[in-house]
């Protein structure tokens, strides 16, 4: 496959980190976004000790829930590096409460950086993908956007919106050569996970039929799936990762 730009939200994330090193590996120029000063630093180190430099990924800061911030950000990596052909929508962020003690400020900041933010970036970069014949778009939902998750009324939201969008989009671009897909992790080890009380977290492992976490690298495969020529005729699809935790036809 030819080398292409790919931009990643969160890139310098849990998830994002391992699809950036994925994607490096298939053979693209990856730019990683990020929020928090610092982060990038973490991500660069990562991708120097596994042998990758700044001839094949570099970072750009950006907030996703701003609209210019974006379009800035876009322009940016267009001028250094190139247009985003391939374009991951990884940021997310949780605030976990039960819907009756949930602030308006823990609703909207979720929505803002998980659902918003797709817009955000993808509205930027889709008209180039168009008139050049060929682009990907991967979101990346999740398994509670499809089954809702007890304490999530704000991110189970956002991730089911992420998902209407995907095929809603899907429609309107196929034949411009641009695929919209959609990948729903599990449970997986990160972070995020991570920062689930230990009494809830034992309880949600119990229930995945495969016994454990999903690992970042397991949902970055899927990622590259999407990304590749072979993927040219999968559009609107949501791949579930979630080991069992959830299954539908
Ligand atoms: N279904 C039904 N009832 C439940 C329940 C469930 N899944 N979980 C808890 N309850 C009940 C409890 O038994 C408790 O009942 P009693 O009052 O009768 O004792 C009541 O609901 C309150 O539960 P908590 O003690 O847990 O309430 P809390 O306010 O202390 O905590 C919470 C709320 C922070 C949301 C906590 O429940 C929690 O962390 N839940 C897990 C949320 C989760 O899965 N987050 C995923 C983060 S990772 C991610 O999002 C990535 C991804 O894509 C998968």
């Amino acid at each position: 496959m030819d080398k292409k730009i790919a931009l990643v939200t969160g890139g310098v994330g849990g998830i994002g980190s391992a699809i950036c090193k994925r994607l490096v590996e298939q053979g693209h120029f990856v730019v990683a976004n990020y929020i928090i000063p610092g982060t990038e630093t973490k991500y660069l180190d990562s991708m120097a000790a596994a042998g990758f430099d700044a001839s094949c990924t570099a970072v750009a800061c950006g907030d996703v829930t701003s609209y210019e911030s974006m379009g800035e950000m876009a322009a940016r990596i267009a001028k250094d590096h190139g247009p985003v052909q391939i374009l991951v929508n990884c940021a997310g962020i949780t605030r976990d409460s039960t819907f009756r003690k949930m602030t308006p400020e823990q609703w909207r900041l979720v929505i803002e950086t998980n659902l918003t933010s797709v817009f955000n970036v993808t509205r930027h970069v889709i008209d180039g993908m168009c008139e050049r014949g060929w682009g990907r778009v991967i979101n990346i939902s999740s398994v509670n956007g499809v089954r809702g998750q007890f304490g999530q009324t704000n991110y189970s939201a956002a991730k089911a919106g992420i998902l209407g969008f995907t095929k809603a989009l899907a429609q309107e671009v196929i034949r411009k050569g641009v695929t919209v897909n959609a990948v729903s992790p599990g449970y997986v080890e990160t972070e995020m996970v991570a920062a689930i009380r230990e009494d809830v977290k034992q309880q949600i492992v119990a229930q995945i039929p495969a016994g454990r976490l999903g690992s970042p690298d397991e949902i970055a495969e899927s990622v590259a799936y999407l990304a590749s020529e072979k993927a040219a005729y999968v559009t609107g699809a949501n791949l579930s990762i979630n080991g069992g935790l959830h299954m539908y036809a």
